[in-house]
């Protein structure tokens, strides 16, 4: 390369590399979802009665505790499997449409708060494919958002936001969450 070239090479690729460093921090346009889902689904947590019912076990637990009953300081360490019922209403009983199957663990001492990593897991007419999630939940908030990871299927790479909402809560035995998914991109 003559030398002249070799410059103006240079010159470019400092003015490259500059551009990068002064990029001011983006602002990210408000998209409209390509694609919306409204599922609930309904967790019966096994409370040492309701083996047959149960759709969820505890099988992690402090060494202060057990994993039958939740342990004290908001449950702090307790790691619960789920394998739960999804439905289009908010009603157990309702023809499922799929299952909601990963775990959940209680990661905070002070307040209820939890990170959940589950998939959707369809095999209807209607949707077939998976849905991957995973997040924090803070669990006393009204709604929160986890992250719409990925998907197989009719869900071929989704990704996008979920919205939950506890729609009803029951002792330490069941809860309902209304899941409004939002996905930003389709294939
Ligand atoms: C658990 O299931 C049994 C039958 O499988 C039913 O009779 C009982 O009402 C159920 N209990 C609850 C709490 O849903
Ligand atoms: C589990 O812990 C609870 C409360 O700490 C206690 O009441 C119960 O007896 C324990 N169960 C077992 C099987 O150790
Ligand atoms: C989905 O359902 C069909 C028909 O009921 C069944 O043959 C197939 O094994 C199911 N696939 C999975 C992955 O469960
Ligand atoms: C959840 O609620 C608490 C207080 O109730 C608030 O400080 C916090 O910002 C909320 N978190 C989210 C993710 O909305």
């Amino acid at each position: 390369m003559e030398p002249k070239s070799l410059i103006i090479a240079l010159f470019l690729l400092s003015l490259f590399f500059g551009s990068l460093s002064a990029t001011p921090t983006r602002k990210i346009k408000a998209r409209n979802p390509c694609k919306r889902l409204v599922f609930y689904f309904h967790d019966i947590i096994y409370n040492g009665k309701n083996s047959n019912n149960a759709t969820s076990a505890m099988v992690g637990a402090p060494a202060w505790a057990n994993t039958t009953i939740m342990a004290g300081q908001s449950h702090f360490g307790d790691l619960i499997v789920f394998d739960d019922p999804i439905t289009l209403d908010n009603n157990l009983h309702s023809t499922p449409v799929g299952r909601a199957q990963g775990f959940y663990l209680y990661d905070r001492k002070d307040i209820f708060t939890a990170w959940m990593g589950f998939s959707f897991v369809f095999n209807s007419t209607q949707h077939k494919g998976s849905i991957n999630f995973a997040g924090a939940d803070p669990l006393m908030n009204k709604t929160r958002d986890i992250s719409v990871v990925g998907g197989t299927g009719d869900f071929f790479m989704a990704r996008g936001i979920a919205t939950l909402m506890t729609d009803a809560f029951e002792g330490e035995v069941y809860f309902r969450l209304r899941v409004d998914i939002k996905l930003y991109e389709c294939w």
